[in-house]
């Protein structure tokens, strides 16, 4: 076998040739992937930046040679860009994990002791499940104003039963709380309330953390602005294909926390002795083992290039597509949709749906394989949200053969109006 080596394009940051449109995304003609809310396909931005650095590709933090310097700087632009892309404050960290999961996972391993979380039953799993025995789960509210109404209400009888006089990890004496919320919901794509919950939050003394997840790929998020803790964010779902994700947010319970994995970089000191290890403070704390650079790397790339573009233009656009999509589910007799607020809630552009008398599982493998048609189907990681839904469309339809899961269709860059033609068309023939 014989190894070519491929001469390296010129050093970083110049950019010979830069991709005229980085928010193109790759695909197959022919199949409409409408799937985006599951894993969105791989913008040229990020592709270009993962062809650039691939010649150079070598070891991160770990090694003098001018490849391994190379990365090691790509790697912490990387993390500078995404900080920035979020609106990252002095103080903050960002650390790469490898998804949403794993960064409200880590989040939870960095708890003060004695924190009470507070999140919603309408979360995904990932929002769900990482939180300490005692947490508190609001039920699903019926509007965005009673989800503040309902978080109010929570911290306020939570300050009050607290101990008095318990020093807290928090912004001020008490107990530390943190609320845990998600920016748009992956089974309706409704838009939560942030900066009123973050307002909430702040006037008792909480943090919160935004599962961002879905909202990232389709709108600006600062944490600054919206005053939010903690960010999570997936790459995969940004248009960045390589398994990078990041928690971002305040620095102190991070640094105060035991690392997330006990490994290689997470440490300043080992000693002899068993258990002696001082461990690094920063990011560095909770990312042991060689990193995911390429992940980083894409995903700091679509973060720039959606800073470069007009995100009013790209909301304005997927809107369209949205509304073309519900008004033609809204004409197929047999489609009911599911949703948790009002018809004209703020949504991103995610839909989930059923039709009547079929099971989902089965529209969708049709679907896909009559009509080259990709969605999802299933309770979408959201169980408790899922079938509250699905018993909520049987009330509000008045039907008796709804299926027991759903369809979910998402947009994103690149979907175009012929994929929502395409869907509905199918539907109609399928359903
Ligand atoms: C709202 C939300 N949060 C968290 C996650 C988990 O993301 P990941 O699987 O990338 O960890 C998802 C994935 O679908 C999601 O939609």
């Amino acid at each position: 076998m014989t190894v070519t080596l491929v001469p390296p394009p010129a050093p970083l940051p110049t950019r010979t040739a830069p991709p005229s449109r980085p928010l193109d995304v790759l695909g197959v003609p022919g199949q409409t992937n409408l799937d985006h809310a599951a894993s969105a396909p791989c913008a040229r931005a990020a592709a270009d930046a993962v062809a650039e650095l691939l010649p150079w590709y070598a070891s991160v933090h770990r090694g003098a040679g001018a490849l391994s310097r190379r990365c090691t700087l790509a790697y912490e632009r990387a993390r500078q860009t995404v900080g920035d892309f979020f609106g990252a404050r002095p103080g903050d960290h960002v650390v790469f994990t490898r998804n949403t999961t794993d960064a409200l996972n880590l989040l939870a391993r960095a708890l003060p002791a004695g924190t009470t979380v507070v999140t919603f039953a309408g979360e995904h799993h990932a929002n769900l499940l990482p939180w300490p025995r005692g947490s508190v789960r609001l039920p699903v509210p019926a509007s965005p104003a009673e989800a503040v109404r309902a978080l109010d209400a929570a911290l306020t009888e939570l300050r009050r039963d607290a101990t008095p006089g318990t020093a807290g990890a928090g912004r001020s004496a008490g107990p530390p709380v943190l609320v845990a919320v998600t920016g748009a919901s992956n089974v309706t794509g409704e838009r939560w309330p942030v900066a009123e919950l973050a307002a909430v939050a702040r006037r008792h003394a909480a943090r919160i953390a935004v599962d961002a997840a879905q909202l990232a790929p389709h709108a600006p998020v600062d944490v600054a602005a919206l005053g939010v803790d903690y960010l999570a964010v997936s790459g995969h779902k940004l248009y960045a294909p390589f398994g990078a994700g990041v928690l971002l947010g305040r620095g102190d319970w991070l640094d105060a926390a035991p690392p997330y994995l006990a490994g290689g970089g997470a440490t300043s000191h080992v000693g002899d002795a068993t258990h002696e290890v001082r461990w690094a403070d920063g990011p560095a704390r909770h990312e042991a083992g060689t990193p995911n650079l390429l992940g980083a790397v894409a995903l700091a790339a679509v973060c720039a290039a959606l800073a470069d573009a007009d995100r009013d233009e790209l909301h304005a656009r997927e809107q369209a597509l949205l509304a073309r999509l519900r008004r033609g589910l809204a004409g197929l007799p047999h489609v009911v949709e599911l949703r948790t607020f009002g018809p004209d809630a703020p949504r991103v552009g995610i839909v989930s749906f059923v039709v009547a008398g079929r099971d989902s599982a089965e529209m969708a493998a049709e679907l896909a394989a009559r009509h080259d048609v990709g969605v999802r189907d299933g309770l979408f990681c959201a169980h408790p949200l899922a079938r509250r839904l699905l018993a909520e469309a049987a009330a509000r339809s008045g039907r008796t053969d709804l299926p027991p899961t759903a369809l979910r269709a998402s947009l994103g860059l690149g979907s175009t109006a012929g994929d929502v033609d395409r869907l509905l068309a199918a539907l109609a023939e399928l359903g």
